[in-house]
């Protein structure tokens, strides 16, 4: 706008200098007409002190969220999506003084990140590639356990343009934890004990009786071999419940050889046969070609064995459908076990694969059936996994094929 005469050279100065931003916002510029001159520089003086209020609440507002987040006692960075960090706060700026694995140290190109390999980078990535925030426990080089949490945030096309990455060091909590765990195991194998000991205590009382009877009462030879063979009996049960419990306690070697897993289930469920039709249950098989696999025969049909069971005793309801499925993906064959039964409670799902952990009552169950069901899994350095809700269970069993 081209100002009239009537302004002064100072007048013309200080508008400009408002408007371009080289001059504060908060001077007046004096009023020396009352015509519509006047009243536009009247008009100006009020707009230039709203902006400078305005000004000043933005500044204090960025203050104050800069106070938070300097503040806030976990490490807290805004990083750009190739892994620069732009903002920290103080606590991060220890991290990275203390070299800690969960800070990012330098910059590095996500595409080049490995996809198996769990990482504060592989996490930017996910969150990147699924646009949604994430949490995840992750444990680093430096042996501290870390709770990473990550937060996108879009440009207009949608795109993350930054990142806010939150981090804590959750070590002490997870001792905890284990601590905990540790000592439930104790109690669990306590009350193993009193129900190995009631399964003993039966035959060796069987055995007393008899005994006492041998040396203190005549009797004639066929009642002698009566009690012979009942003694014989409540030995050969004690060896057997020991043996149980020698066979967890040692990890023998593999005997591996070429086999079908489609053969290896049928042979699990030819075993299984009686209970499951005594049960009611109906068994749907879904097979893919697997190619031969290297396998301990013998372990894998006893890891089904114990899956199968345990599904089989879960079904007490209407529906009682036990559905197996095979499938390669990956080079990995999946074998998974999907039950009808009432699921796992949330709270006992970290447990099941404890050694001696079980819902059933004292003398039925021991408790081992899933943690060696692991242990051997593992040892074919495969995994087994489970969901469950309220319609039933699933448990997957993954093993690399290797022929
Ligand atoms: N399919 C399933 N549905 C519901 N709960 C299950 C299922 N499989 C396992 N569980 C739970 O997991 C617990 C542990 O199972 P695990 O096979 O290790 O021991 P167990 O069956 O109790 O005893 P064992 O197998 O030694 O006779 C069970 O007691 C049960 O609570
Ligand atoms: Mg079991």
């Amino acid at each position: 706008m081209e100002f009239c005469y009537k302004t002064t050279k100072k007048t013309k100065y200080s508008f400009k200098g408002i408007v371009e931003g080289t001059e504060p916002l908060n001077q007046k510029i004096e009023v020396k007409t009352s015509d519509e001159i006047g009243e536009l520089i009247y008009s100006f003086n009020q707009m230039a002190k709203f902006l400078y209020e305005a000004q000043e609440a933005t500044k204090k507002y960025a203050e104050t969220l800069r106070t938070i987040f300097e503040g806030i006692t976990d490490p807290l960075a805004l990083v750009d999506p190739d892994c620069q960090v732009e903002m920290t706060n103080h606590a991060y700026r220890e991290w990275l003084k203390e070299e800690r694995a969960a800070v990012f140290h330098s910059p590095c190109n996500l595409e080049h990140i490995e996809n198996d390999t769990l990482s504060p980078q592989l996490l930017l990535k996910k969150v990147i590639e699924t646009k949604k925030p994430l949490s995840e426990y992750w444990e680093g080089k430096d042996g501290n356990h870390y709770f990473i949490h990550i937060y996108p945030i879009f440009n207009n096309e949608k795109e993350v343009t930054k990142l806010v990455y939150y981090v804590k060091d959750v070590t002490e909590r997870k001792k905890i934890e284990e601590q905990m765990r540790i000592t439930e195991k104790l109690a669990a194998i306590g009350q193993l004990s009193a129900g190995l000991a009631h399964e003993i205590n039966n035959p060796l009382g069987g055995i007393k009786l008899c005994f006492n009877n041998l040396i203190s009462t005549e009797m004639d030879e066929e009642t002698k071999r009566e009690h012979i063979k009942l003694i014989n009996k409540g030995l050969t049960k004690i060896q057997e419940i020991i043996k149980q419990l020698l066979d967890f306690s040692k990890q023998t070697e593999l005997i591996k050889t070429s086999v079908n897993i489609n053969d290896l289930i049928e042979n699990v469920l030819r075993l299984t046969e009686y209970l499951i039709s005594k049960n009611g249950i109906q068994v749907v098989k879904k097979f893919e070609k697997i190619p031969h696999m290297l396998l301990d025969q013998n372990k894998i049909e006893q890891v089904f064995l114990n899956i199968i069971l345990n599904a089989i005793q879960a079904m007490d309801g209407q529906e009682r459908i036990l559905t197996i499925e095979t499938a390669m993906k990956n080079n990995n064959c999946l074998i998974s076990f999907s039950d009808t039964g009432p699921g796992i409670p949330s709270e006992i799902m970290e447990k099941i694969f404890d050694p001696f952990f079980t819902t059933k009552p004292v003398g039925q169950g021991t408790g081992l059936g899933l943690s060696v069901s692991k242990a051997i899994i593992e040892q074919h350095n495969g995994k087994i996994y489970v969901s469950s809700s309220d319609k039933g269970t699933t448990f997957t069993v993954e093993l690399p094929s290797n022929l």
